[in-house]
């Protein structure tokens, strides 16, 4: 948790961990039904959406839910042209709180929808969960990872792994589409008063600590 809010993120990736292909584009072989629907559920639950300047625009709703864009183009915050539910945002000058109060949003989860750039940032925040979608027959050379790292040959398993999170079970969307949560899992730190009576070790969240 980053205090009131919960950090999810939320892609699908090719068998060789791509999530565009080598014009940087999103291919029509990573669309598929049973995940857009996954997605679109999942976002209209969320609090705020956080994407990057080329992302998340073809989603059904999108306007209507709050949405931080992410651009160094502005200094810290400014508000959309067309859309009211959406401010542009630099982290650079402003921080996710300021961000999401900005837009709206005072608790709940925060949906980040890539790209890469924006993954890869939210590694620093911390994630509470990634839901990675796979679509295991399709192969994307030379496309863009969904992580940074993926450049230096870190598969995105390896990169949420070393971010702290722990996959849950293979769900199974649909025919040749999985979906693994991966889940930051909580500390475990003996409370001393607890330990002192013999009693249980409680269960802590790491971002609390
Ligand atoms: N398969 C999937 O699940 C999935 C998900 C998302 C996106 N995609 C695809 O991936 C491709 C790339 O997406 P994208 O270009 O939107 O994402 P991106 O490469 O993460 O970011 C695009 C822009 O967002 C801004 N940005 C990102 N990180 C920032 C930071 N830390 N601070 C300030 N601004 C930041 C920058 O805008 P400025 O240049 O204005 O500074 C950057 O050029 C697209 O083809 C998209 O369709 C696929």
């Amino acid at each position: 948790m980053r205090g009131p809010f919960r950090i999810e993120g939320y892609a699908i990736a090719s068998a060789d961990g791509m999530i565009a292909d080598e014009t940087g584009g999103y291919p029509k072989s990573l669309r598929f039904d049973a995940d857009q629907k996954y997605l679109r559920e999942s976002l209209d639950r969320a609090a705020i959406i956080v994407q990057g300047r080329n992302s998340g625009t073809g989603q059904p709703n999108w306007r209507k839910r709050l949405r931080l864009i992410m651009t160094h183009e502005v200094a810290s915050l400014a508000p959309h042209p067309d859309i009211p539910n959406a401010r542009f945002w630099n982290p650079g000058g402003a921080s996710l709180e300021e961000a999401c109060a900005a837009v709206g949003g005072a608790r709940g989860t925060v949906a980040i929808i890539g790209g890469p750039e924006v993954y890869s940032y939210f590694l620093q925040i911390g994630y509470d969960d990634f839901h990675l979608s796979r679509a295991e027959t399709i192969y994307l050379p030379g496309g863009e990872p969904l992580f940074a790292k993926g450049h230096l040959g870190q598969k995105p398993e390896e990169v949420l792994a070393s971010a702290g999170l722990k996959p849950g079970p293979t769900q199974r969307l649909e025919d040749g589409v999985s979906l693994v949560d991966w889940r930051r899992e909580p500390i475990r730190r003996a409370d001393r008063s607890s330990a002192a009576r013999g009693s249980k070790p409680v269960d802590m969240d790491r971002g609390e600590r």
